[in-house]
């Protein structure tokens, strides 16, 4: 296996809405950043990905640009920018950003021309189409509810939107298009970034024709744009003409339906696309249909089944990444652990499991500090536009029983993820002196950084003692995966190897006590803890696990 300073790194992510406003008007912003680097570095990661900072109308918080190379102003400017990037750097911290090439915002100066005239020569920069018998082009839904198409009067077409109608879908057919994103993405490395996270990545290519999709499920037409027919042509033209002139340059796909047998292209060992994917099974085990408002209960076994194929599958032949949470997930600890009793518990338990598998570990902000789902009185509290939409479509417009979809955004909507970082116990957790943009969780009277960093036992402590054991074991980086008693409804079992060095790891994902057997296969000479989240030796043998146990060892 290759070694790469991306392979070994962990990287957080930034919502930088989010995570530290300095100038009180309740949104984060750059500045906000460059004062909290010191506590990034105290962490111990090796790399930022920061969520959106262009020029935008927020329509989704940045994930529709109007500038790309511009910068959003309630975050700053260029200097800001600058700056932050060049205190990342001096404290060793890698800088990924964001890039939305799928779709730009619908004031972005491409659109505003490409739909003034069927003739204007930005109007192929978009996907435009005729309707069909008065109707839309084809039945695909957006991914943020409604019709994936909107009418244009003035030039009586439709363009495509799979996300809001603030966010019309680029035309990657067209090779202008895919010369004008290769330029932002060198302006970006000119600049001295380390690399991009590429937003939902596996949608650039649409099946021509745009045909009708299936409708037995809740992203309609997803089959026609997800890896489609000239996905991995895009991303083969992108490495040579972008990734093949910067050596150290890290990228990472978001690719929702990704397969295995996907992935080994897109994040080939052999580097001819991205560095990296994040594979979506897991975040989406739940979803009935593909539809996130409406879940079934979650499996255990089946979760494990997911982890542990992109564990073994990828094996060798393409790199994988490690997430439990981002800002388009709820809080780790509030899906897969107990965010009450055994909150502490529970949210090492995860991270352990995260940073001790094959892959590129993502700590999301707040992870750290064990942060949770948020609780509002009321819809109106809500500024995602997935869950507004949602809202309107089925309840305001529809006859969904209001307090089940209220259940499932509780759940699993995504302003969980996206309340205000909680840095202190002092008004609105530190975050800003004005009124934050997004309503806080009020539990950062309890949770936030300044107790945390206090308190030895802490779940930040923990993170960081995980990643410093990643960084002194190759074992955990490189090592290749074994599975143990896949059947058992309570524990996940497994083992690394690299040569000589290995470790075991057992994780009790119940707040019951779990008996523990070591499983006849492994013999051990010798052994040692590599870390756990209650106090234990580096003895491997049966034992009685408690409520949320981890524990793992080294052993020869
Ligand atoms: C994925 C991003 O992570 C999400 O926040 C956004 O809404 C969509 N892509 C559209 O850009």
């Amino acid at each position: 296996m290759d070694k790469k300073w991306w392979k070994e790194a962990v990287v957080y992510q930034i919502y930088p809405r989010s995570f530290q406003d300095s100038n009180g008007d309740g949104i984060g912003d750059l500045k906000g950043i460059t004062s909290r680097l010191d506590y990034l570095q105290e962490l111990g990661i090796d790399a930022v990905w920061l969520s959106p900072h262009y020029k935008s109308p927020n329509d989704d918080n940045g994930y529709d640009i109007s500038d790309y190379r511009g910068i959003m102003e309630e975050f700053g400017t260029m200097e800001d920018f600058d700056e932050m990037q060049e205190e990342m750097h001096k404290r060793g911290i890698r800088l990924i950003v964001d890039l939305v090439v799928n779709h730009s915002s619908d004031e972005h100066k491409w659109f505003v021309e490409s739909r003034k005239s069927k003739d204007n020569p930005y109007r192929d920069y978009y996907m435009w189409s005729d309707g069909k018998d008065g109707k839309e082009p084809n039945n695909w839904t957006s991914r943020f509810s409604g019709s994936a198409w909107e009418y244009d009067e003035n030039t009586d077409q439709y363009y495509l939107h799979i996300f809001s109608k603030k966010q019309p879908d680029l035309n990657w057919e067209n090779p202008v298009v895919r010369d004008e994103v290769y330029d932002i993405m060198d302006f970006w490395m000119q600049k001295g970034v380390d690399g991009f996270r590429l937003d939902v990545a596996s949608m650039y290519s649409k099946t021509p024709g745009l045909p009708d999709g299936k409708t037995d499920r809740a992203n309609i037409g997803e089959e026609h744009y997800q890896n489609g027919p000239r996905i991995h042509e895009f991303f083969n033209e992108m490495n040579q003409k972008v990734m093949s002139k910067y050596k150290d340059m890290m990228t990472v796909g978001e690719t929702s339906a990704v397969t295995v047998e996907e992935a080994k292209k897109y994040a080939a060992a052999d580097g001819s696309e991205m560095s990296m994917v994040f594979q979506f099974e897991h975040v989406t085990m739940e979803y009935i249909n593909g539809d996130k408002f409406n879940l079934r209960p979650f499996d255990l076994v089946a979760f494990k089944k997911i982890m542990s194929k992109w564990q073994t599958e990828l094996e060798g032949l393409a790199w994988n990444s490690l997430y439990l949470a981002n800002h388009d997930q709820p809080r780790s600890v509030s899906r897969w652990g107990d965010d009450k009793k055994y909150r502490k518990e529970s949210a090492k338990m995860l991270y352990t499991m995260i940073m001790t598998m094959q892959g590129t570990p993502y700590i999301y902000q707040g992870e750290e500090l064990g942060m949770t789902n948020v609780k509002y009185d009321s819809i109106e509290d809500y500024q995602d536009i997935q869950i507004r939409n949602a809202w309107d479509d089925r309840v305001v417009n529809g006859n969904a029983n209001p307090d089940e979809l209220m259940k499932a955004i509780e759940y699993i909507g995504r302003d969980n993820a996206r309340t205000p970082m909680q840095w202190d116990d002092s008004a609105n957790g530190g975050f800003t002196t004005g009124k934050p943009w997004l309503k806080m969780n009020e539990n950062y009277r309890e949770i936030n950084a300044a107790e945390s960093r206090a308190d030895s036992d802490s779940i930040f402590h923990y993170m960081q003692k995980l990643i410093q054991q990643r960084h002194k074991y190759d074992v955990a980086v490189y090592g290749s995966f074994c599975e143990y008693d896949k059947e058992n409804p309570d524990l996940y079992v497994y083992t690394r190897q690299l040569g000589e060095q290995k470790m075991l790891v057992v994780l009790n994902f119940t707040k019951e006590e779990q008996k523990f057997t070591l499983p006849k296969e492994i013999e051990v000479k010798k052994s040692e803890l590599y870390i756990s989240n209650y106090e234990n030796d580096g003895t491997m043998e049966d034992k009685m696990l408690r409520p949320y146990e981890a524990i793992a060892y080294l052993y020869v």
